[in-house]
């Protein structure tokens, strides 16, 4: 049985990585392909806003209608190899993000590289976009504080070294920490809705 379940295939070529966004059929043609169109053109744009603003990502060497051609980051997935420096580091990097007004949309330790040259790169903001309510930034941490309990067990240590980096770089992080707090209640609210029968 084969899962499909990625919006884009992505390739490996030697430097060069190839992420394609690929059909949906349950999707009219038209729209199916103006949504592709424009999603390989947001996360061109918002990768290289980013690396602008001093956040490591990919070089885009190309833009085709559905197709992104970048450079190819060598190293290791953060979830491999996080520790608390990687963390912090992380943290500071999604701080800038959030400066900037940008929202990594998918943050999760598969998306983060560690370079072989040990600088950290962010990677696949094929869901980013340009926010910067305290909201979609609370969204953004929580995601990732998810993804660390998911895959690490050190997850607490991790959180707190990212909240050391992310409050370095940015002013608003104890605002947006205080809702991270209220959105983990939220969603245990909600399992006890549940489990309570609702
Ligand atoms: N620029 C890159 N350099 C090296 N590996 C990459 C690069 N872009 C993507 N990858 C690899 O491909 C995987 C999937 O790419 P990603 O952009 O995260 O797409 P998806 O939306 O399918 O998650 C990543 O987790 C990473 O392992
Ligand atoms: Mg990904």
């Amino acid at each position: 049985m084969k899962i499909q379940c990625a919006e884009a295939i992505v390739e490996i070529k030697g430097d060069l990585v190839y992420k394609r966004r690929i059909e949906k059929r349950y999707r009219l043609k038209e729209i199916d392909e103006r949504i592709r169109r424009e999603r390989t053109k947001s996360e061109a744009k918002i990768i290289s806003e980013a690396r602008r603003k001093g956040v490591p990502t990919p070089i885009i060497f190309d833009i085709d209608d559905y197709e992104l051609v970048m450079e190819r980051i060598e190293g290791d997935l953060a979830k491999e190899v996080i520790n608390g420096a990687i963390g912090e580091r992380i943290g500071e990097l999604v701080g800038i993000l959030h400066k900037n007004g940008i929202i990594h949309g998918d943050l999760t330790t598969s998306n983060v590289i560690v370079g072989r040259d040990n600088i950290i790169y962010l990677i696949d903001f094929g869901l980013s976009s340009f926010d910067s309510s305290i909201e979609a930034r609370g969204v953004d941490v929580h995601v990732f504080f998810q993804s660390l309990s998911a895959t690490c067990e050190s997850w607490k240590e991790l959180k707190e070294s990212f909240i050391k980096g992310y409050t370095r770089t940015l002013p608003d992080a104890p605002q947006v920490l205080t809702r991270v707090s209220e959105i983990e209640q939220r969603g245990r609210y909600v399992v006890r809705k549940v489990r309570g029968g609702l």
